[in-house]
């Protein structure tokens, strides 16, 4: 069936959030349900929902999954304690690590995030808790993009025709899917989420996953986390949509101390975009750009090159694979 959106001239947050307030209470009933927290502002909004229709009968995980960024997993972890959510945090790097070992296509990389994800740990933790649902921020542009077959997003199920309840084990209720971001950013700030949660930049459930091309090994990732690090550091203030350090597979020869090093390459990416669906590349100044080459080559090590990208949405898309 074809969703229909709520624009964000359409939205009226109040009646929105008491209406799937009122939805997942009704669906839950007396029961358990389950959902994941990446700290990012759809899975934000959906926590705090469900935390209003079900109190501690939501439990929140969040999953440290190896692939997020510097301090992430604690950090969001401590806001959401702070708020009162039942959250707990999952350890499963060398389940992730295991499942993306000598994968190299992006939408194998995936589909082994997806079933890690929703087969093995969630199919779990549903079983052990009792609970029946799962509850997930699943928003318009992850529908539509993944159904028109541009891309597999981690967290599109059933709009593909996959029986949750088959599969994993629960259902899953979307509260979110009728929203685009900036109408879910609306719903975050009614929510009275803090404003570095509602205001946050997009990021993806498979995380830095998304930003490696081949293999996801802990080193990789550690490359790509630390020019994240300094990328998101240096842009944060540029008014863009959103911002990323990309690890390419290519090694490019540069040179150190009057030696020849063959090295890494590290892409920037920078969008200026309403909403995910298109986008263009913000036009930074070349101090900035001269700051971010010079601290990812000083900083992160083997690392020879770094370049920016300058190709719109489409037919590029924002995130590498
Ligand atoms: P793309 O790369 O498709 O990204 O232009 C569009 C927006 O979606 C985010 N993105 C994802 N979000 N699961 C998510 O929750 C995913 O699998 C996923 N892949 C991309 C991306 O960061 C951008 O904001």
């Amino acid at each position: 069936m074809e969703i229909k959106e709520i624009t964000l001239e359409e939205l009226d947050t109040e009646k929105f959030i008491e209406e799937k307030v009122g939805y997942i209470s009704s669906v839950v009933g007396n029961g358990y349900a389950i959902n994941a927290l990446s700290g990012g502002v759809d899975s934000a909004v959906v926590t705090m929902l469900g935390h209003s229709a079900l109190g501690d009968r939501l439990i929140t995980y969040i999953v440290e999954n190896g692939i997020m960024r510097e301090g992430e997993v604690d950090g969001v972890y401590s806001i959401f304690d702070d708020l009162g959510v039942n959250v707990k945090i999952y350890y499963a790097k060398d389940q992730f690590f295991g499942a993306l070992k000598g994968l190299e296509d992006p939408e194998e990389k995936r589909e082994a995030i997806t079933q890690t994800f929703y087969k093995d740990i969630f199919g779990k933790l549903v079983k052990e808790s009792g609970a029946k649902h799962l509850l997930q921020g699943t928003n318009l542009t992850d529908v539509r993009e993944t159904v028109a077959g541009i891309k597999r997003q981690h967290n599109v199920l059933k709009q593909l025709g996959i029986d949750t309840q088959k599969e994993y084990g629960y259902k899953v209720i979307e509260p979110l899917v009728e929203l685009r971001k900036p109408a879910i950013r609306k719903v975050g700030e009614a929510l009275k989420l803090p404003i570095e949660i509602y205001n946050k930049p997009p990021f993806p459930g498979p995380a830095l996953a998304t930003r490696i091309i081949g293999e996801v090994t802990p080193e990789r990732v550690e490359t790509v986390r630390k020019a994240t690090t300094i990328v998101e550091e240096e842009l944060t203030d540029k008014g863009a949509f959103q911002y990323l350090a990309i690890l390419h597979e290519d090694r490019v020869t540069g040179m150190r101390e009057g030696k020849r090093d063959f090295g890494q390459e590290i892409q920037i990416r920078c969008w200026d975009s309403k909403d995910a669906k298109t986008g263009r590349p913000t036009e930074l100044s070349w101090y900035t750009l001269d700051i971010m080459a010079e601290r990812i080559t000083e900083e992160v090590p083997g690392v020879v090159n770094v370049t920016y990208s300058i190709t719109k949405k489409p037919p590029s898309t924002i995130e590498a694979i």
